[in-house]
């Protein structure tokens, strides 16, 4: 059995046991949200020994090289001595606006914190001062805007999501760290057709990836295609339809399952692809929202010619502390 040391103490980790599930066994309160290797919370240091290499995946060379891993995917073999990642800098900014764009979408934004910079796409994780809890958004702006924006789903038994909508308005202080991920727009292939896919607030990543290649000035065509199960769970259907409309190489679809709504594409959006995209060959292509919609789209990009290394995702992994 590997024995894990943190803060001086060694602890038994037994075989199924991440690193994470053995300090807080052991009653230590560790960053977490996601507990799937995704959203990063839970980055540790190992001080000794080597994290597995499942644990490392996603993270920057950076990271890797200082041996950072996550520590809710690491389930130790030999003996390792970890430490909490201490470059983990939290960000406070104004929120200036909170508003409900549907019935269970809010929009926050919020002023740039001071030295925050990213890529539009990548997510951070919100943090609750009072007691931690932590969960990832997706940033919907670009660097060039003055203000950082997110789309949250409001879960009526959603700890985050509740607090974000019923307490948080205008003048509050937010808490973030990141930001994270590599699904971002670059710019090396900018005659490549491009492919944004999502459902819920999926779109919000999406929006600042299109916004963002615009602002480049891809050549190549950009596809941006909602899905929703009917019209009121279409978001946003404005803002993205003005931003295809400010080029000629990009078109915006929105789809439902029912066919309901304006100049919609009826159907699941697995079929809306296929049938706009019968070949990926060439294109780079996103996809962001629930992981088994994700996991289905990737797949299909894939099967259908896309390059693996040409497909970027991020599935919105729910927190399951
Ligand atoms: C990389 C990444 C990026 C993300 N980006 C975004 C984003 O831009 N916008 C956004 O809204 N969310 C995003 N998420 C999801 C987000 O982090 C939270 O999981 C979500 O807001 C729910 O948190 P909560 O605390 O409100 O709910 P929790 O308290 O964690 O969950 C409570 C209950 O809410 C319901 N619930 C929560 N999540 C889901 C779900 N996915 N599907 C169905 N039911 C659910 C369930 O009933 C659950 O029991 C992202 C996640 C990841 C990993
Ligand atoms: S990556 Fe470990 S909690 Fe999300």
């Amino acid at each position: 059995m590997a024995k894990i040391t943190y803060e001086g103490k060694t602890f038994d980790c037994a075989e199924d046991k991440s690193v994470l599930e053995c300090l807080e066994g052991n009653g230590f309160k560790i960053p977490s949200s996601c507990r799937a290797g995704v959203c990063q919370a839970c980055v540790m240091t190992a001080t000794s020994g080597t994290p597995c290499a499942k644990s490392q995946e996603g993270l920057t060379p950076n990271q890797i090289e200082l041996n950072q891993f996550m520590s809710c995917s690491c389930k130790p073999t030999a003996d390792i001595e970890v430490a909490l990642e201490e470059i983990k800098k939290a960000y406070s900014c104004s929120v200036t606006e909170q508003i409900m764009l549907n019935e269970r979408t809010l929009l926050l934004r919020m002023t740039v914190p001071n030295a925050f910079s990213y890529k539009a796409g990548q997510f951070v994780n919100v943090i609750r001062k009072k007691d931690g809890l932590m969960r990832s958004y997706s940033i919907a702006s670009v660097p060039e805007d003055d203000y950082i924006e997110m789309h949250v789903r409001c879960y009526e038994d959603g700890k985050m999501s509740s607090w974000l909508k019923g307490w948080i308005e205008p003048g509050c202080e937010l808490h973030f760290t990141g930001p994270f991920g590599e699904c971002f727009y670059t710019d090396d292939k900018p005659e490549a057709d491009i492919l944004l896919a999502g459902i819920g607030t999926g779109m919000a990543p999406l929006y600042g990836i299109a916004k963002d290649a615009l602002q480049k000035g891809h050549t190549g065509k950009i596809s941006i295609i909602q899905g929703a199960m009917s019209e009121e769970g279409l978001y946003f259907t404005k803002e993205f339809a003005e931003l295809a409309a400010t080029a000629d190489n990009c078109e915006y679809i929105s789809s439902t399952v029912d066919g309901s709504g304006d100049g919609v594409q009826e159907g699941k959006i697995d079929d809306v692809v296929k049938a706009n995209f019968p070949s990926t060959a060439g294109m780079r292509v996103y996809v962001c929202g629930s992981p088994n919609t994700v996991g289905r789209l990737k797949k299909y990009a894939f099967m259908a010619g896309a390059s693996m290394s040409d497909i970027f995702s991020d599935p919105f992994t729910q927190a399951s502390e």
